[in-house]
């Protein structure tokens, strides 16, 4: 990773990350949902964020679009720009997954290359991080549009949109694959949750 461009910064060491899990009693995770506009990924996180809060334990989620109105509202959509998104929320959900929360992140995040920088912040970290592919095919996503977003992106009124006009580069080794054309909702929330108690994550 690029060292700081900031001179004269210390490393603090603090409550190590063994003591805040023994404390808390849960294990800190990032569950990194990947896959086309209207694949279902927020829908999934949303579903599954709920799940887990209902089993009282913590869990938080951080979506594409949501965390675009805020901290990235300054980023747009090139490959530099995605890039520059993708290592923030990489950072972000590496830091509230610090917390022993369950952290659920919901983005497109097109390119193999940031999905494996922010797979190797949390390594760095120590904190797990589970790739899961949600999968549907253009076709299916196109017919779904449910912002008609696909339709503008035919009509060349928004550029460079993920499937059409720009690269989705798919998970090689995802942690899980849910195929959401064929997969519910409730579905898909319990193959996740079995892997996160097989795994004892939660
Ligand atoms: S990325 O690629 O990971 O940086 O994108 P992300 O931060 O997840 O934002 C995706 C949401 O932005 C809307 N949108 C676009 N998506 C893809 N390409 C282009 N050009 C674009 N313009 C706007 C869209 O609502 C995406 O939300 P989801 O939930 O994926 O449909």
């Amino acid at each position: 990773m690029a060292a700081p461009i900031s001179q004269n910064i210390v490393w603090h060491e603090g409550v190590s990350q063994e003591q805040r899990e023994e404390l808390t009693g849960q294990r800190g995770v990032t569950i990194w949902f990947t896959g086309l506009s209207a694949s279902g990924k927020s829908t999934l996180a949303c579903a599954l964020e709920l799940e887990l809060l209902q089993r009282k334990k913590r869990a938080f989620r951080l979506d594409g679009d949501n965390v675009r109105f805020g901290l990235n509202k300054d980023l747009g959509f090139s490959p530099k720009d995605r890039e520059e998104n993708i290592r923030r929320v990489g950072e972000v959900a590496k830091l509230v997954a610090s917390s022993c929360t369950a952290t659920l992140t919901a983005f497109i995040s097109p390119y193999l290359a940031d999905r494996a920088l922010a797979r190797k912040i949390h390594e760095e970290s120590k904190i797990p991080f589970l790739e899961v592919f949600v999968d549907a095919p253009l076709e299916e996503v196109e017919k779904r549009d449910p912002k008609g977003l696909y339709a503008k992106a035919r009509a060349g009124i928004i550029k460079e949109f993920t499937g059409i006009t720009a690269p989705y580069e798919a998970p090689e080794r995802p942690e899980l694959h849910i195929k959401t054309a064929e997969t519910s909702i409730e579905q898909g929330v319990a193959v996740i949750v079995k892997y996160l108690e097989d795994n004892k994550f939660i």
